[in-house]
Order: C-alpha cells, then sequence, then structure tokens
C-alpha cells in the first residue's frame, strides 16, 4: 500500500514542534509495517539527499515554477522535498525577530497546489494530510484518493484573506469560512477521516471551549473524527542506552538516575541535595502555560521544591523567567533556549517533570519524562489526561499528578501532593518503575493507522 504523507516539519530536517517529531515518528513506524510511505514536505533549503531524482509537476500559473527533489536522507530515509517560489528559508515559518513571514500564506497555498499535482500525478492509495499547511490540497483535487487528515493543533489554522478562494482550486467553496480562506476547515469537511492525536482532544475540540470556532464542523463529522495518540521514538528517548546522559539506567538500577542529577543540578547551578528538582521542557508560548508558574516561584522555598526551565520563544515570558532567576538563584534555574541533548538531561536528572499546558493536543514531552522516570505533574487537559492518570486518586495506574483546572492554585496543590511523595522514596520508585514500564513506541499507533488506512481502500465507511 503507497501512502502519501504530507507534512510541514519532519525531524531532524525540519523541527519547531511536536508535529515534527510525531510526522518522524510515525512516518519511520509505518515504513516498518511495510507501508510504502512518500514522506512529502516542503524544500527549505540546505538539505542534501543521496541519489536525488527531480519532478517537475504541472501547476497552475499563481503557484510559480513547482518541482519535488527525490532522495535519501541519512536520518530520515527517502523524502520528497517542495520547492515553490518563496518555501527556502531558514525557519520554516519565522523571522528572525520571532515574528511569522508575511508570505506564510503564499508559501503554503503553493506548498499545497504542488503537493495536489504530485497526487493527481501518481495518485497513491492514501493521502494523509497534517495541520492547516497541507489542507488546502483537498480544494485542488476533484477525485482525491481516500483522504486522513490529522489535527496536531487546532489553534492554528493559517486563515488567509478571501482572494485565495478564487485561486486554491475547484472545492474552494468548502475552504470559505466567515468570508476569508481557512485552510483547515475545508480539509475537516472534504477528510475521510479526521483523527485528532489523542481520543481526550477529540471531546474538547467538540465543544464550543476547545474548538477554536471549528467544534460545530468537526461535532457534524461524527465517527469520521476519531483519536489516535502518538508515540515516541523510543530508540532516540531510551534512558538505558543514551549518548547524551551521565549514566544510562533502566528499571532494574533506578539508582543510576542520581549522577544524572547530580550533574544536572551542576550545569543549572542550583544546590545539590534533597529538595525534589522539577523540570520543565517546552516552546514558550501561551498555550503552554508557564506564565501560571511564574507566579509560584517565590513559594518553591516552601513546598519545596527546585525548578529547572529549558525553553524558547516569547521574549516577554523569557524576560521575567530571567528576572526570577537572578532574585531566586537557589530555586529557579532558566535555560533559554532549544538544545535536545540538554532535554534528555532535563528528563534523566529530574525527580519531577512540569507541564501547565492550558491545552494540549497529545503532548510528547510528559511520554518522555515518564519513560525516563520523571514524575510527571501535569494540567488535566487534551493528551495530559489520557497519558498521565493521577497517582492519588487511581492507585493501580496512577503515575503523576493532575491538576484539574487550569490556574496556578492547582498547579501549586499537585506540586504539594507531588513533593509529599517524592519524600516516600519506596513508593516513589515504585511509580518509576510503573510509568517507565508503559509501551510510549510509535509500534501501536501506527497498527491503528495502518488499520484505519485498510478500512478507507477497502471503501468501508
Ligand atoms: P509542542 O509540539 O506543542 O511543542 P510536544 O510535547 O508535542 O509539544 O512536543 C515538543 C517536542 O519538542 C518534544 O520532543 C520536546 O522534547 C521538544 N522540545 C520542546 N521545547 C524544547 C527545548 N526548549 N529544547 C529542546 N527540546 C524541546
Ligand atoms: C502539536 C501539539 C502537541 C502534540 C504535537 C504532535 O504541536 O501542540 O500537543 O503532541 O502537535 O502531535
Amino acid at each position: 500500500m503507497r501512502v502519501v504523507f504530507a507534512t510541514a516539519e519532519l525531524s531532524p530536517v525540519a523541527t519547531v514542534g511536536g508535529l515534527a517529531a510525531a510526522a518522524a515518528g510515525l512516518g519511520a513506524e509505518l515504513r516498518r509495517a511495510g507501508i510504502d510511505v512518500d514522506l512529502v514536505m516542503p524544500d527549505y533549503g540546505d538539505v542534501d539527499l543521496v541519489d536525488e531524482t527531480t519532478i517537475e509537476l504541472s501547476v497552475p500559473e499563481w503557484v510559480g515554477a513547482a518541482t519535488i527533489r527525490v532522495g535519501i536522507h541519512p536520518v530520515a530515509g527517502r523524502l520528497h522535498l517542495v520547492g515553490v517560489p518563496g518555501m527556502a528559508r531558514p525557519h520554516p515559518y519565522l523571522q528572525a525577530d520571532g515574528s511569522g513571514w508575511v508570505d506564510n500564506s503564499e508559501r503554503f497555498f503553493r506548498f499545497a497546489r504542488a503537493v495536489a499535482a504530485f497526487v493527481e500525478a501518481d495518485p497513491p492509495d492514501v493521502l494523509h494530510l497534517n495541520d492547516w499547511h497541507t489542507g488546502a490540497v483537498l480544494a485542488a483535487l476533484e477525485s482525491p484518493p481516500p483522504t486522513v487528515v490529522s489535527i496536531h493543533n487546532l489553534a492554528y489554522q493559517g486563515v488567509a484573506g478571501p482572494e485565495w478562494l478564487e485561486l486554491i482550486g475547484p472545492l474552494a467553496a468548502h475552504f470559505e469560512w466567515w468570508g476569508d480562506t481557512n485552510p483547515l476547515s475545508g480539509a475537516l469537511a472534504l477528510a475521510d477521516r479526521v483523527v485528532a492525536v489523542s481520543p481526550n482532544y477529540v471531546t474538547e475540540i467538540t465543544t464550543p471551549g476547545g474548538g477554536f470556532g471549528l467544534d460545530g464542523p468537526l461535532r457534524q463529522r461524527g465517527d469520521a473524527l476519531i483519536g489516535v495518540l502518538n508515540g515516541i521514538d523510543t530508540d532516540v528517548w531510551n534512558p538505558a542506552d543514551n549518548p547524551h546522559l551521565v549514566a544510562t539506567f533502566d528499571t532494574s538500577s533506578l539508582s543510576a538516575r542520581t549522577a544524572n542529577r547530580t550533574a544536572l543540578l551542576a550545569r543549572l547551578g542550583l544546590p545539590d541535595d534533597d529538595t525534589p528538582l522539577v523540570t520543565i521542557v517546552t516552546r514558550l508560548t501561551h498555550q503552554k502555560g508557564v506564565d501560571l508558574i511564574t507566579p509560584l516561584v517565590p513559594l518553591l522555598e516552601q513546598i519545596p521544591m527546585r525548578l529547572g526551565i529549558l525553553g524558547s520563544g516569547d521574549a516577554v515570558l523569557s524576560g521575567e523567567l530571567h528576572r526570577l532567576a537572578a532574585a531566586h538563584p537557589n530555586h529557579l534555574a532558566f535555560v533559554d533556549g532549544y538544545d535536545e541533548s540538554l532535554s534528555h538531561q532535563m528528563f534523566a536528572g529530574a525527580d519531577a517533570f512540569l507541564m501547565p499546558s492550558r491545552f494540549e493536543p497529545c503532548g510528547l514531552t510528559q511520554m518522555q519524562a515518564m519513560r525516563y522516570g520523571a514524575v510527571p505533574i501535569v494540567t488535566a487537559v487534551g493528551g495530559l489526561v489520557d497519558t498521565v492518570p493521577d497517582a492519588d486518586l487511581d492507585t493501580r495506574r496512577g503515575v503523576g499528578f493532575v491538576a484539574q483546572r487550569v490556574e496556578s492554585t492547582d498547579l501549586l496543590a499537585a506540586m504539594f501532593r507531588a513533593a509529599r511523595r517524592l519524600k516516600d522514596k519506596r513508593r516513589t520508585a515504585a511509580l518509576q518503575k510503573r510509568m517507565m514500564s508503559i509501551d510510549w513506541s510509535w509500534t501501536g499507533p501506527a497498527q491503528t493507522y495502518v488499520k484505519l488506512y485498510r478500512e478507507l481502500v477497502r471503501g468501508d465507511s
């Protein structure tokens, strides 16, 4: 079975958030399961492929010259890199000052139209689209192959002006959105199946509070909307075999975590004693709720906890974190940046991992943390509900501590509960063994997608 899998991000070629990891992880696992996957993504430039060939695409004049470079990438394997005017940039979406490229709509509508041309010229058994960047592919295909659209983050919809409705293709009417063009809304209406990246996210996005304006159309999809939880790459996120760690460990050698903890505290410049160390690894955006934690920093001494944050993004928030770290040097350390190697150490050396998200379609970091034995403290949103049962409420399955409301006070209460549990070394070790033994790999999710593809190819409705 051949699947065209189109995405704007793919690790390690172009990484902004979890979409990159999810696309790479699922793509690789589908290939292992015997699916012939064309990984189709924008050509942002500066990527060398081996055994390269070029496909010229036939596209409308407004798209400009569109080609695909096909070849082998040393990590990602066979790639299809779609080149359209304006696509090659140092960052997929953002200028150096953190604002979006002013022509992002043009760039991704061109990309989508080029992908549609590729699909028309060489139709696959299944077309799998991801997020708004790829949505408008369906505006151009009058007889598309069976199609799946995955929603990784409904907060981003790529809404553009009405002028695009004239250009994007014969099915453009489906993409009309309150007088504008919404590349995601049309795709959600036209796809055979819509997949949200966790079961609980399905529940949230079909309510007015969580649907970012699309809850109505999503409810209309009924059983065609399903939730499939993401996985993580358990070869990369492996505490037992890992080039980034001072000491490797597994469930039978948990004491080896101590060496990682000591090294991490030293790296963060925090005192090394029994006080629990909690870490955060995140993009600094409204979604991630780090601003709900800043008011709690003066209280860390009383909980007690020390907090280490690795994060990049919003300049106002990073300024605030720098100021707070200077004022509370024994309780808060802030590393401003995106650092994959340090992120492994932040999971392996921490006693607990904090994720104060306002919303979280799936979330990968809580799974990464659990794989490394860092006890998750999370809000009760999105995929965090599916992956982190509360250890005080569910003594059999519980793995973490959950703040029921997205508020600083509830997060504080969950941090208190975690600190109390961490004092009990025996019960903590049991909790760590339980969370480290959960299978977070892509094997199960990929099987679900293969089943879904087969149903669609068979024509089951
Ligand atoms: P989102 O996609 O919303 O940012 P996810 O939890 O799905 O959230 O995925 C984030 C991915 O990016 C994870 O693999 C995480 O380890 C990584 N990551 C996030 N922030 C950083 C950072 N500052 N440094 C290194 N890795 C990061
Ligand atoms: C988005 C979401 C995140 C999810 C990721 C991969 O970036 O914010 O929750 O894990 O996509 O699906």
